[in-house]
């Protein structure tokens, strides 16, 4: 069984610090993320509910995932106000609350670096997907220099899990995701502006995978 997840420092700093004052940027790729999604979707990891005012018309229903519990509390009050329903329930990657071939899509968006185990999460996602479902993911994963590479192992290794909810920087995401068996049908490696050279959340990766 996996652990409970309580961060109630980082899930504050989240909410009222980091997506307070999101950069248009990262509103833009949120944006870019869920264009086109339709039908019943999944979220994982949905915080305080930050792509909630993302979602297309197109979209009958989303069931968001979140295991925090003050960060559930705020996905539930944004959920009241989508232009789409929204339902937010507990429960964590590893074993989703929800039934096999039951979404249109599943939406992963800077929740792959914190969840404990990738493949396990993948393998929920796919389970949960309809044959031809998508998945729709924007994280950010391993750097492609040498230097930035070893800066993010060094940073997984000591202060940066603890400090920011579980998340790690050294992810080789995007191959975690054609390794559970999706299809890689658009991808961009994206290094936002917004986002200060030092730190060690970026390249990124935005895309569209299709379970087979
Ligand atoms: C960096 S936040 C991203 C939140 C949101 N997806 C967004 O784009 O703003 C990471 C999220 O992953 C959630 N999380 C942590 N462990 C998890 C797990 N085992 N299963 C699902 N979500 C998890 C955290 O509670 C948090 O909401």
């Amino acid at each position: 069984m996996s652990a409970p997840v309580h961060h109630p420092l980082f899930a504050r700093f989240y909410t009222h610090v980091l997506e307070r004052n999101e950069p248009a940027e990262l509103r833009a790729m949120r944006e870019e993320l869920l264009d086109g999604v339709s039908g019943r979707v999944i979220e994982l990891g949905a915080g305080s509910g930050a792509n909630f005012p993302h979602y297309p018309p197109s979209v009958t229903e989303v069931v968001a995932v979140e295991p925090e519990a003050y960060l559930r509390e705020q996905a539930q009050a944004a959920g009241a106000h989508a232009p789409v329903p929204v339902t937010v329930l507990d429960g964590v990657a590893d074993a989703l609350p929800l039934e096999d071939a039951s979404c249109d899509a599943a939406v992963a968006c800077l929740v792959l670096c914190t969840v404990p185990d990738q493949a396990r999460a993948l393998a929920e996602l796919r389970r949960v997907l309809k044959p031809g479902g998508e998945l729709r993911y924007l994280e950010h994963v391993r750097a492609g220099t040498p230097r930035m590479a070893r800066a993010q192992r060094f940073v997984d290794r000591t202060f940066w899990p603890r400090a920011f909810g579980g998340c790690h920087t050294a992810r080789a995401t995007v191959a975690a995701i054609e390794a559970a068996g999706f299809a890689l049908e658009r991808h961009r490696d994206l290094r936002p502006e917004s986002l200060p050279s030092f730190l060690p959340v970026a390249p990124q990766a935005i895309g569209l995978a299709r379970r087979p």
